[in-house]
């Protein structure tokens, strides 16, 4: 099988893919971030393009492009940001894939100006963000379709499976931190993916592109 040549199995299939990491600004220079390359999200949009679906991705501050002509990408910075364009794009996604990195917290309030350094330590009093997937979890309607994504340092298997049940996914991806070609910053993956009906399917070590195309073979499948 292969990512690169075209198939018309997503014709006339819409999606949305949530992609790359997202920054909290703390003041006009500085953010909280993540290492998130955005690779996996645009590797899954891409493979979706190619299958004849339209996708609208929604991207988080990253290097990574699409020029891809079925591919239009929504650039946005925060948590908040990408709930509000995901938010708008949802309704008319059959199938979601929430593969971003959100920050779990934003700094509580922004400072307007640079924040000067002192003599003493700085505190930052940090909120929680909206969890994107849970929400929209909860707006599914029966025929939508929804994917997520979990990097585990611990109890890798228990997480991934609370997280699959507490945002309604139908199959939840859980990114392996146990090979060290894996996760963060990598070309390669290797993935276990729970379907909501119980099963599960453990792969090997994968370039990205080959993961996302068993991902979204995965979803072909069960449409
Ligand atoms: N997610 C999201 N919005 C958030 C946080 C997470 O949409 N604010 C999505 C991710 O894109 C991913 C899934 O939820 O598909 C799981 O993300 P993860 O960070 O592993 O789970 P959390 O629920 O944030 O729990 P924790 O970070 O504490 O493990
Ligand atoms: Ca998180």
């Amino acid at each position: 099988i292969s990512h690169f040549h075209t198939s018309s199995d997503l014709k006339d299939q819409t999606a949305l893919v949530t992609a790359g990491p997202t920054q909290e600004a703390i003041d006009p220079v500085r953010y909280i971030g993540n290492h998130s390359s955005g690779k996996m999200g645009v590797a899954i949009a891409e493979n979706m393009a190619n299958r004849g679906a339209k996708v609208t991705l929604v991207m988080g501050p990253s290097h990574e492009k699409s020029h891809h002509p079925n591919i239009t990408t929504v650039h946005v910075t925060s948590a908040q940001d990408m709930f509000e364009a995901a938010q708008k794009a949802h309704p008319h996604a059959k199938i979601s894939v929430f593969a971003a990195a959100v920050a779990d917290y934003a700094p509580a309030v922004q400072a307007q100006e640079k924040i000067k350094k002192s003599t003493d330590d700085l505190s930052i009093l940090l909120k929680k963000n909206i969890d994107i997937a849970k929400t929209l979890g909860k707006e599914k309607s029966e025929d939508q379709y929804h994917v997520g994504f979990a990097l585990e340092t611990n109890q890798e298997e228990k997480h991934a499976l609370a997280k699959l049940k507490e945002k309604n996914f139908d199959f939840i991806v859980l990114n392996s931190m146990q090979d060290k070609g894996a996760g963060f910053k990598h070309d390669t993956n290797k993935i276990t993916i729970y379907h909501k009906s119980g099963k599960s399917d453990a792969s090997p070590l994968l370039p990205k592109s080959a993961v996302a195309a068993l991902i979204v073979d995965h979803i072909v499948k069960d449409l």
